[in-house]
């Protein structure tokens, strides 16, 4: 082995491996034209050794039947929950889904009445904002406001617009698109939101192992008996070792009534899992730390360089503190002042493809995912720089 890889780590995050022809939904957006796509939330390193050996394995097999989750998977994920995030949760307390998306749905269809209120707080992953629509229910949104420079809930305004029928709270932690880790202060206080107006608290925390510095995830279920008792919390190993496309993820849900109503809003729509599916979370959990430290190291070394050059380069997009997560939310309030309508479409125009912020609730801002090789950041810089020098 090359000494300067042993010094630079186990594995290599430079490596280019060009996802053209592999159905990459990322990719394909801007399939034959010059625009590097730094939207959608997959990055573009492989996987852990472990994982990809793991599928391997799994493949030699030769019968991909349906499948169970099976003790390995089961005990894989308890020991993660509990080694990593103090959660003492339960097999029993596990349902294993094809996505998180369609536990959104889940959610929003399992409880209340048609008409019945769910809440979130923008900006936030889109699917919490279409989800409560799609499944009939009422859509209430709070923005989150920004105290000392950090986003956070706005209780007064959340307390302003619950309704009698609010029956469920959709919370993002860590909060994709703002990067936030929620304290235990800010989330005792909206436990304590959500049991006085007796809502199902929906606790989305994919993000959960994509930290930052000494930032310390708190799983929300652990706050009390009390709170956990009405929490779902969704998981998947899939965001932190780039394995989305294997549609592996869950919820733990300890209060068995809530279990049974989540059982039966699903009925005939959420399916078995993948079986490569769980090969991959029993590697990712078992065989991946490494790997994810090493992740994390050159994910901070990225958002690093962008803000070094938002700083430097282009004052003029602004970018808070983030505390986790690959994906940067970038206030571009100063291009409109520079008379530019669309900073979105300008920055395609010069090469870069990035998230809208309607999608997520607030058009102010745009969405960059670093989550890409050093090499292709730098070229996207490079470009966000000829794009705003465009406008001066
Ligand atoms: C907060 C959040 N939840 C869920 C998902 C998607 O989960 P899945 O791929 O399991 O449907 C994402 C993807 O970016 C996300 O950011």
């Amino acid at each position: 082995m090359r000494l300067d890889v042993i010094a630079a780590g186990m594995f290599d995050f430079d490596r280019k491996i060009d996802r053209a022809n592999t159905g990459s939904l990322k990719w394909n957006k801007y399939a034959g034209k010059d625009i590097l796509p730094l939207w959608v939330a997959d990055m573009d390193f492989a996987s852990a050794p472990a994982i990809v050996d793991a599928i391997k394995a799994r493949a030699d097999h030769g019968i991909a039947g349906y499948t169970l989750p099976y003790a390995e998977v089961e005990q894989a994920a308890l020991d993660y929950l509990s080694r990593v995030h103090g959660y003492e949760a339960q097999r029993e307390w596990l349902t294993w889904l094809p996505g998180l998306v369609p536990a959104l749905n889940v959610v929003s269809r399992a409880f209340g009445e048609p008409g019945d209120a769910v809440m979130t707080c923008t900006p936030v992953y889109p699917p919490f904002l279409s989800a409560p629509v799609w499944q009939g229910k009422e859509l209430i949104t709070s923005p989150l406001k920004l105290e000392d420079d950090r986003w956070t809930f706005d209780f007064d305004d959340m307390e302003a617009k619950v309704t009698p029928r609010t029956r469920v709270f959709i919370l993002c932690s860590p909060h994709n698109p703002v990067g936030r880790v929620y304290t235990r202060k800010e989330l005792e206080r909206l436990a304590e939101f959500c049991l006085r107006h007796n809502l199902i608290l929906c606790s989305d925390e994919i993000h959960c192992d994509l930290l930052f510095g000494e930032s310390k995830h708190i799983v929300t279920a652990t706050l009390s008996k009390e709170i956990e008792q009405r929490t779902i919390t969704l998981m998947a190993p899939s965001k932190t070792y780039n394995v989305p496309g294997l549609c592996c993820s869950y919820a733990v849900i300890a209060n068995p009534k809530l279990k049974a109503q989540f059982a039966l809003a699903a009925r005939g729509m959420i399916t078995e899992v993948n079986c490569f599916g769980y090969a991959a979370c029993a590697a990712a959990y078992n065989e991946g730390e490494p790997w994810r430290k090493e992740l994390m190291a050159y994910l901070t070394a990225n958002r690093d360089t962008l803000y070094q050059f938002l700083d430097t380069k282009v004052p003029e997009i602004k970018a808070r503190p983030m505390e986790a997560t690959y994906l940067a939310w970038l206030n571009i309030e100063g291009l409109r002042a520079l008379g530019c309508e669309n900073p979105h479409k300008l920055f395609e125009d010069f090469g870069l493809g990035l998230s809208r912020g309607s999608d997520y609730g607030d058009d102010n801002f745009v969405r960059l995912n670093f989550g890409c090789t050093r090499a292709t950041l730098n070229e996207a810089l490079v470009r966000m720089e000829k794009a705003v020098a465009s406008l001066r």
